[in-house]
């Protein structure tokens, strides 16, 4: 039997969307149930694959450029010379506590409802031209690459986890795997001239950027 997929309602509606992917990935409350059952095993390392992101982030020119600019909120920083703090360093900081804090959310999400897509779709938004005063207009060949950079990081963690069974270990790598995926095309939609989101507000922020305390 074929199952009829409303292309329309794909391109417009979030969750009918996610929904359609869930469904032809194999995404299930399941993978969401895994991902929690992996948070705290994930989490004591997360400071290091965040290291590792950044690193392979830096260490390229066109990928580097990016953290250059300024993060609202960081406007009137002014270096702190004696203490050793420039803006680049107080920037990256703040840039991986918003990485750590997008990765313990996806992990212990109890459920992937509504709110939590718009907030995926946020994220993935955020890094094209389409999201409003936030946009930073990153090419899609570089986070295409990170995905694929954090999604080995993330198996590796599992893999080399001791005291889990291989079963888990399995289902673990797949619910990553689906996931990276899942927030991929929640990026790459956005890319898209098709996509065409009426709900979606680009200019409420996703996280709400209180003041850097530095200033
Ligand atoms: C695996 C792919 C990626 C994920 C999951 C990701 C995730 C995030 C998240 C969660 C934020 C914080 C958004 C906020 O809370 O305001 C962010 C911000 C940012 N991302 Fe990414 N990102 C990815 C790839 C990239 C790549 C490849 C670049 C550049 C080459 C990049 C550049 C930035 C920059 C510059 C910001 C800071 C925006 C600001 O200054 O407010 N990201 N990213």
């Amino acid at each position: 039997m074929v199952e009829h997929i409303d292309k329309t309602r794909l391109n417009n509606n979030l969750r009918y969307r996610f929904d359609f992917l869930s469904k032809f990935i194999d995404f299930s409350q399941h993978d969401v149930t895994t991902l929690n059952i992996l948070a705290p095993i994930i989490f004591p390392l997360l400071p290091k694959a965040i290291d590792l992101v950044y690193k392979k982030l830096y260490s390229f020119d066109v990928t580097k450029r990016f953290f250059h600019l300024r993060n609202d909120g960081f406007e009137n920083f002014t270096s702190n010379k004696e203490f050793g703090m420039t803006l680049d360093a107080v920037q990256t900081e703040f840039r991986k506590d918003m990485l750590t804090v997008y990765l313990k959310r996806v992990l212990t999400q109890p459920e992937w409802n509504d709110s939590f897509l718009e907030y995926l779709s946020r994220v993935g938004q955020i890094h094209t031209n389409k999201g409003g005063s936030a946009s930073i207009n990153v090419d899609y060949i570089y986070m295409n690459a990170l995905f694929c950079y954090l999604e080995q990081i993330l198996i590796d963690i599992i893999w080399n986890a001791e005291n889990i069974d291989q079963k888990i270990k399995r289902q673990g790598i797949r619910a990553i795997s689906r996931f990276i995926w899942i927030q991929n095309d929640l990026l790459t939609m956005h890319y898209s001239t098709t996509w065409n989101n009426d709900n979606s507000c680009s200019s409420i922020p996703i996280v709400k950027l209180t003041k850097c305390f530095f200033i």
